[in-house]
């Protein structure tokens, strides 16, 4: 079932996070899909981007294990081999269609190696086109280092700020916001460096919300999980992620937010779905959980695609199959209630 016309804001989000469905992140900008086609060794071309998405999108069955799909803009203007437009393909398959409207990242000063997330300028205007080609959400995505001195309170205030501009905005134009703030996995550091990090942002984040008058029941936050960092990753268990991350979400995350959509972060695919599972079963909790991966949903679809149209039912497979595994671990987590 799609989401009926003027749905409200709560509704919207409910739908993107409940009963197990995830998100599907598919919007990585031109120079991140580059990296990706790249590693398959596929030259990103227009027509490239377009085949391998909608390839994905065609999966039969993918409505029932995934709720939205966040699009690139790029995607959001391009059709299926049928010609129907991507957005509406989506909605017809029960699939609320979102875009990321962020314009990237740029260093915070001169001589700083943190960022701050650009594309606020307009926002209002393109969400409007972008809510008439079928945009029911909008994703923004701050990102934080971990390392010495960082994250810094300037980079956590002006970044938490932006995200609450961004999701005024949205929620102004009949866009439910997805909020995303991620702790960068990029280190040595260990889990507990990722917890304080986690505990800082997302209370400065929650304050700008609420300054900004953002109403919480309409937008969905998609965090880092609480994680050692990338190099040292195997250095806690699943259970320690787990408890680690609920822990600091149960004392950061109001209880009006409807649902918490985690991003994998560079984790493996089968890394990210144990620790949801992990993270879901320590429930009931105050939020819907669930995913909204890009790299824990698409790594082996990409590979198995290759850049060949005729890949396109492998690909489709690969997609079902983390898909599945993800929302399975969550509808467990639920039966057990
Ligand atoms: P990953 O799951 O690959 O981190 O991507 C999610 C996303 O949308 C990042 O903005």
């Amino acid at each position: 079932m799609g989401v009926p016309e003027g749905a409200g804001l709560a509704a919207t989000a409910r739908q993107m996070v409940a009963d197990g469905k995830g998100i599907l992140a598919a919007d990585e900008s031109g120079g991140t899909i580059a990296r990706r086609f790249a590693e398959i060794g596929v030259e990103s071309t227009e027509p490239a981007r377009r085949g391998y998405r909608a390839a994905l999108f065609s999966a039969a069955g993918l409505s029932e294990h995934v709720s939205g799909v966040i699009l690139y803009e790029e995607t959001l203007r391009q059709k299926m081999d049928d010609g129907t437009p991507i957005p509406q393909h989506l909605a017809a398959c029960g699939i609320v269609p979102g875009i990321k409207v962020d314009k990237g990242l740029v260093a915070m000063t001169a001589d700083s190696k943190e960022q701050v997330t650009e594309g606020l300028d307009g926002l209002g205007k393109r969400l409007e086109e972008y809510r008439g080609l079928g945009a029911r959400f909008a994703k923004w995505r701050a990102v934080f280092t971990i390392g010495p001195g960082t994250p810094s309170l300037p980079c956590i205030h002006d970044n938490a700020w932006l995200l609450a501009r961004y999701a005024r905005i949205c929620q102004d134009s009949g866009i439910v916001p997805i909020v995303e703030p991620e702790v960068l996995m990029d280190g040595e550091h260990p889990l507990q460096r990722s917890a304080e990090a986690t505990r800082t942002v997302l209370p400065a984040v929650f304050a700008e919300l609420r300054y900004q008058g953002v109403d919480l029941t309409g937008m969905v936050l998609k965090p880092n999980m609480v994680t050692p960092g990338a190099k040292v990753f195997g250095s806690a268990s699943v259970a320690e992620v787990a408890a680690a991350t609920v822990e600091v979400l149960r004392a950061c995350v109001p209880a009006a937010v409807p649902g918490i959509a985690f991003l994998s972060g560079g984790q493996s695919e089968q890394q990210a779905t144990d620790n949801l599972a992990a993270i879901a079963a320590l429930g009931p909790h105050p939020w819907w959980i669930t995913f909204s991966f890009g790299r824990a949903l698409q790594a082996s679809a990409l590979r198995a695609w290759a850049g060949r149209a005729e890949n396109a039912p492998q690909a489709q497979r690969a997609l079902l199959e983390r898909a599945s595994a993800n929302s399975g671990v969550l509808r467990a987590a639920i039966a057990t209630r």
